[in-house]
């Protein structure tokens, strides 16, 4: 046994390159090795002789990978160091490409409307997702009663908490907060107890828009909205409004653009209208300006809310809302903007 230990250590000095490890590898370890047949011999060796000679040889291979092993990890470093001495080894050649993600395409969109409203001179608010009833239900004119609160449609929280519905709250928030005129913006994720299909989601996002200042008008509500959505769906667009409910503006409208996928003449996408829907808005309602500390008398403002799946949607053609939260990468790869 000690021969061949002396032989195999021999032989693994011996070896200059891996190849030839490999070889010695084999030859100790493989299926007919040298090793392995010692280890198997011993079964056949008269029971007395069995223990002692189990383990001799038991740490003989033991030995003899732990050398293996060292004298590969010497070569390797062998191999390393001469390629790095090669003359044409070039350190400034990039390494393989990293794989990198990408900006998901309600984050591409929101990113352009914030560049598109800040060189109006609108800021960014924020408000909490986790709101209270009064921010998100009363300060906003939205009475006790208002089929709004249904539970069908609210998440409601412990001690009259409840996850937002809306970024209306943050309308309120911002005028308690800053003095007026006010011109904000609120991007951000809002939650309704809605049951999922291909147009509903229950968590999503919308920016809020909210103008206040001295004579403030549906003309100046028109203009910046069509701006804004002309420079975000790319195209000339013609607006309308139609007369739309929301407790909280006086009046309130739908606002809807002409179809990008007919020109107007009617088609299955605008239900054969030539419109489409896309955002609500209206002037702030004398009493959510009262909930904010305004005086109506003396402040006006108008406040629109976006929703933000439904522009990407118009913008890329999608026809299916659950794809924005489905994690589904090949659907989100194809908006590599990066
Ligand atoms: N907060 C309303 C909603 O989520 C939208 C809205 C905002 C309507 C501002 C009018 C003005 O349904």
């Amino acid at each position: 046994m000690d021969g061949l230990r002396e032989q195999s250590l021999a032989a693994i000095a011996a070896a200059t390159d891996l190849a030839a490890l490999d070889a010695v590898d084999a030859a100790l370890f493989g299926k007919n090795g040298s090793v392995l047949q010692l280890v198997k011999g011993v079964s056949s060796l008269p029971k007395e002789q069995r223990p002692a000679a189990g383990k001799a040889a038991n740490e003989l291979k033991v030995a003899l990978q732990a050398a293996l092993e060292a004298r590969r990890t010497a070569l390797r470093e062998q191999v390393l160091a001469a390629d790095l001495l090669a003359p044409d080894f070039d350190p400034t050649e990039p390494g393989p490409a990293l794989p990198r993600g990408t900006l998901h395409p309600i984050t591409i969109v929101q990113d352009e409307l914030v560049d598109l409203f800040s060189a109006m001179g609108f800021s960014w608010q924020d408000g909490p997702e986790i709101e209270t009833e009064f921010f998100n239900f009363d300060a906003l004119n939205i009475p006790p009663e208002h089929p709004a609160r249904d539970s069908m449609d609210t998440f409601w929280l412990q001690g009259g908490h409840l996850l937002r519905t809306h970024t209306s709250p943050v309308q309120v928030r911002t005028m308690l907060r800053f003095p007026p005129p006010l011109k904000v913006i609120v991007p951000g994720r809002v939650f309704r107890q809605e049951t999922v299909d291909a147009s509903h989601e229950h968590t999503f996002y919308q920016m809020e828009g909210l103008v206040v200042d001295r004579g403030v008008s549906v003309a100046n509500l028109i203009h910046t909205m069509k701006t804004c959505l002309q420079q975000i769906l790319r195209r000339e667009l013609q607006v309308r409004l139609r007369p739309g409910f929301f407790p909280f503006v006086e009046p309130g409208f739908e606002l809807d653009v002409n179809c990008p996928f007919c020109s107007g003449k009617g088609c299955s996408v605008c239900k054969h209208s030539g419109w489409i829907e896309i955002l609500p808005c209206g002037m702030v309602h004398p009493n959510v300006l009262r909930a904010g500390g305004l005086d109506p008398e003396e402040w006006t403002g108008f406040a629109f809310g976006m929703g933000l799946q439904r522009v990407v949607m118009l913008r890329y053609g999608i026809h299916d809302i659950r794809l924005f939260m489905g994690g589904d990468l090949r659907f989100l790869r194809q908006f590599d903007t990066l």
